[in-house]
């Protein structure tokens, strides 16, 4: 049996996460430790409510009190990081609480994780810090080439400098002390769970509502999209087998302007769902402050290393999302009403 610190496990990436492993896995313990922000929604874990290897936390991933108590208690193997401020809108708005956060929440858990592994001579055995980065480190690219894993970091919104601050302190640990630490940077991804601040759930949210489909500045921003089961395979890899030190990109070669994305959505929604949603919904509003032009990945790493490609298309997950939604239309209501923050009440006592 392995047992995992899962952070940030009820937020959209984590809960894909955490489910994932419990369905693959039988020889799997998690450890959910989250805050619940705004972002972390326990509704996203009610088909592990009742598995008694999900161990729900509520709390902070900067409490040290906390986060020793359940090494002590729960004699972790791994910590898998995903827990974070994350949308890039809110960082322009209110930084600090990304750098307290991303950075200081990060290097709480690496001092809780190396005091409870350091040994006299090494580490015990079979651990592993692994933090969930992103690809929005490395900055913005022009109309060719790709971030790889050795491209120098050049953060520039907030958020992606609060998490290019937790993988430097990642590396330090590394450096320094030696600590079995992976880093993955992923690009976009899109899926379940995805909470509606987001690009593509929100156009899907607002589409079935009729409202106005924002598009910051000429919509030719480029993302490169990655379906979150993909992501999540990923990292277990990564986790298990990837090269201690190292760090592993994720993408999928799947990128598209963000006016493809809204075409893409509203095609989807008018000839399945709704005829009268059309591209008259299209709004162009004011431009993201500092928006970064392109991202793109070159997972060939990872391919190479340890045989990780996307197995979704764009084509395949973006329909598949969209069709998640529709059967999910409570879950999306229960959001946008604020309904969603009485699961803290309802499922779990923490
Ligand atoms: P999210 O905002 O949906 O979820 C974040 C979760 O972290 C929430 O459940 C929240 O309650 C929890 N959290 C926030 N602060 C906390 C704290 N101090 N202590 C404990 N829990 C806390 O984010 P996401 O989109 O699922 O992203 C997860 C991780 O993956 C983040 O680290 C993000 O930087 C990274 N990432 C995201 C993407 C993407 O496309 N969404 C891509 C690459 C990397
Ligand atoms: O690249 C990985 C990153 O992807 C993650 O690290 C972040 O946590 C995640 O939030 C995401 O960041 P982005 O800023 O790329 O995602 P977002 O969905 O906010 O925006 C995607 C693109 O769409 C971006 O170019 C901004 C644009 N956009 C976004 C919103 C919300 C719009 O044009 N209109 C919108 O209303």
């Amino acid at each position: 049996m392995k047992t995992y610190l899962v952070t940030g496990g009820a937020g959209f990436i984590g809960s894909n996460f955490v489910l994932y492993m419990l369905k693959k896995y039988n020889d799997v313990k998690i450890v959910n430790l989250d805050k619940l922000t705004y972002a972390g929604n326990l509704e996203n874990l009610k088909d592990v409510q009742e598995n008694p290897k999900h161990i729900f936390v509520q709390g902070d991933i900067c409490d040290k009190e906390l986060v020793t108590e359940l090494f002590d208690k729960y004699d972790i193997d791994y910590v898998v990081n995903f827990a974070a401020e994350s949308h890039v809108d809110r960082s322009i708005k209110e930084p600090e609480i990304f750098a307290s956060t991303n950075v200081l929440g990060t290097v709480n858990l690496l001092n809780c994780a190396k005091n409870a592994w350091e040994r006299e001579n090494g580490w015990k055995d079979g651990v592993r810090y692994h933090q969930v980065s992103t690809d929005e480190v490395y900055g913005s690219l022009g109309d060719t080439g790709y971030f790889m894993e050795t491209t120098p970091l050049d953060p520039h919104s907030p958020y992606s400098s609060s998490k290019a601050g937790a993988d430097f302190m990642v590396k330090a640990y590394f450096d320094t002390f030696n600590m079995p630490v992976t880093i993955t940077r992923c690009s976009n991804n899109y899926g379940p769970y995805h909470f509606p601040e987001k690009l593509i759930p929100l156009l899907i949210n607002n589409c079935l509502n009729h409202k106005d489909l924002p598009v910051y500045g000429d919509g030719l921003n480029i993302r490169d999209w990655l379906y979150v089961e993909d992501h999540c395979k990923a990292i277990d890899m990564v986790v298990r087998d990837g090269r201690v030190g190292e760090v592993y990109n994720v993408g999928g070669h799947n990128e598209r302007t963000n006016i493809q994305i809204v075409k893409t959505v509203i095609k989807h929604i008018h000839d399945n769902v709704d005829e009268t949603v059309t591209e008259d919904l299209i709004k162009y509003v004011e431009d993201r402050k500092g928006h970064d032009r392109r991202y793109g990945i070159a997972p060939d790493k990872i391919k190479e290393e340890l045989g990780w490609y996307p197995e979704t298309t764009f084509e395949v997950g973006i329909v598949k999302t969209i069709e998640w939604y529709l059967e999910n239309r409570q879950w999306m209501e229960n959001v946008t009403s604020g309904e969603y923050q009485k699961y803290y009440e309802k499922m779990y006592t923490v």
